[in-house]
C-alpha cells in the first residue's frame, strides 16, 4: 500500500520551487495528519504477519521522503545563500572613509611655544580678568584720566569705571597687590582695542611679563628678551632696543627684531627698514611699585609685552589677521 504513495509523492516532488515548498511537502506526507502518517496509524488493524511486512515498507517510504525533502530543502538553503552573499557583499576597492583629524591652531602654537620658552626661564603663568577695571587697566599703571597717553590704545569702555582690557599689563598690577617680590611671571590672555584692519584685530593677545627683586636691572630685561627672540626666531636673528615711551615704565623701549622675511635686505613687511617691531618693554616705573604698595628704593623690576597674532603671522607667513580669526578650514589644515 505505501508504494501507493511514492509515485504521487515524486511527481509532486518536482514541482517543488522553494525552501517552503519542500517543506509543505514534507508536512503533506510526514506531518501529524500526513498521509504516511494515516497509513502508520492504520497498521493496527492488520494482522502480525501483514504488519509486519506493511511496516517495513512505509518505514522505507518514510525515510525516502525525508531524505528526499532535505536534499530538496539544503538545495534551496544553499541558493538562498548565494543570494544573500550576493547581495550583501561589498566592493573592497572603495575608497575609505577617513575622519578628519583636528589640528592646533596657529595661534595656540605660537602661544605656547611662547609660554615654554618664558617657562624654561623660571617664569610662571598668571591670569587676570578680560572685562577690567579703568583703575587696574590705566590709573594704577600710571595712566590718568584724560591724560594723552590714553589715546594709544582705542578703548572700549563698559562703564565709566570698567573697561575690556587694553593690554595685559593690569595683570602686573593684580599680582604685586596681592604678593611681595620676588616675582617673575608671564600673563598670556585676550586684550581688546577698538580696531580693524589686515594688521589690527578687535580682540587680539598679548603675553605681559614681569620681574621684581632687588638689584633688578636693565640688562637683565636684555638678556631674557635676546634669549627668548632667539629661542622663538632662531639663533642668528638680530634683536634692537629703540628708546621709547610707556607711562608705566621708565626708560622704555621698543625692540626690533631683524626682518625673517626679507633677511634684513629691506621688504614690503618691514617698510623696507630690514627691522620689525616686536615686543614693548622697560624698567617697572617708580610710580607704578609705589601704587602696589612697593618700595622703589628697595625693589627694581623690568615688564614687557608682545602681541601673539603678530608673532605668529611672522612665523607662519600670514599676511593677514582676519584669517587667523575667520576658522576656514582650508588655512587651519596647512598647520597640521
Ligand atoms: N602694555 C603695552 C602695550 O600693550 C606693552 C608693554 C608691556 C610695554 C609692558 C612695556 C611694558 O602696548
Amino acid at each position: 500500500m505505501s508504494d501507493d504513495l511514492k509515485q504521487p509523492f515524486l511527481d509532486e516532488l518536482k514541482s517543488v520551487t522553494s525552501l517552503s515548498d519542500a517543506a509543505a511537502l514534507k508536512v503533506k506526507y510526514l506531518g501529524k495528519k500526513g498521509l504516511v502518517t494515516a497509513q502508520i496509524k492504520s497498521l493496527s488493524t492488520l494482522s502480525p504477519d501483514e504488519r509486519k511486512q506493511a511496516g517495513q515498507q512505509i518505514n522505507e517510504l518514510k525515510q525516502f521522503i525525508e531524505a528526499e525533502c532535505d536534499k530538496k530543502e539544503s538545495v534551496f538553503k544553499n541558493d538562498e545563500l548565494k543570494i544573500r552573499l550576493l547581495s550583501e557583499s561589498i566592493d573592497i576597492t572603495l575608497p575609505g572613509k577617513f575622519a578628519a583629524f583636528g589640528s592646533e591652531h596657529p595661534l595656540s602654537k605660537t602661544l605656547g611655544e611662547v609660554i615654554d620658552i618664558f617657562t624654561r626661564m623660571g617664569f610662571s603663568v598668571e591670569e587676570g580678568p578680560e572685562v577690567e577695571l579703568d583703575q587696574y587697566n590705566f590709573e594704577a599703571l600710571n595712566i590718568p584720566k584724560d591724560h594723552p597717553a590714553r589715546d594709544m590704545q582705542d578703548t572700549f569702555y563698559v562703564s565709566d569705571d570698567i573697561v575690556l582690557r587694553t593690554h595685559t599689563s593690569p595683570v602686573q598690577v593684580r599680582v604685586m597687590e596681592n604678593r611681595k617680590p620676588p616675582l617673575r611671571f608671564i600673563a598670556p590672555g585676550k586684550v581688546y582695542r577698538c580696531d580693524a584692519d589686515v594688521t589690527h584685530s578687535p580682540m587680539f593677545h598679548q603675553v605681559e611679563g614681569l620681574m621684581v627683586d632687588k638689584d633688578i636691572k636693565f640688562s637683565h630685561l636684555k638678556g631674557v628678551l635676546i634669549t627668548f627672540l632667539r629661542q622663538l626666531f632662531g639663533p642668528d636673528i638680530p634683536v634692537r632696543f629703540r628708546p621709547s615711551f610707556f607711562p608705566f615704565t621708565e626708560p622704555s623701549a621698543e625692540i626690533d627684531m631683524g626682518c625673517i622675511l626679507c633677511k634684513s635686505a629691506g621688504c614690503r613687511v618691514c617698510k623696507g627698514s630690514g627691522w620689525l617691531e616686536i615686543l614693548g618693554a622697560g624698567m617697572v616705573n617708580p610710580k607704578v611699585l609705589e601704587n602696589v604698595g612697593y618700595d622703589p628704593e628697595e625693589y627694581t623690576g623690568f615688564a614687557f609685552g608682545m602681541g601673539i597674532e603678530r608673532i605668529a603671522m611672522l612665523k607662519y607667513s600670514i599676511d593677514d589677521i582676519r584669517l587667523l580669526f575667520e576658522n576656514d578650514i582650508r588655512f587651519l589644515r596647512q598647520f597640521s
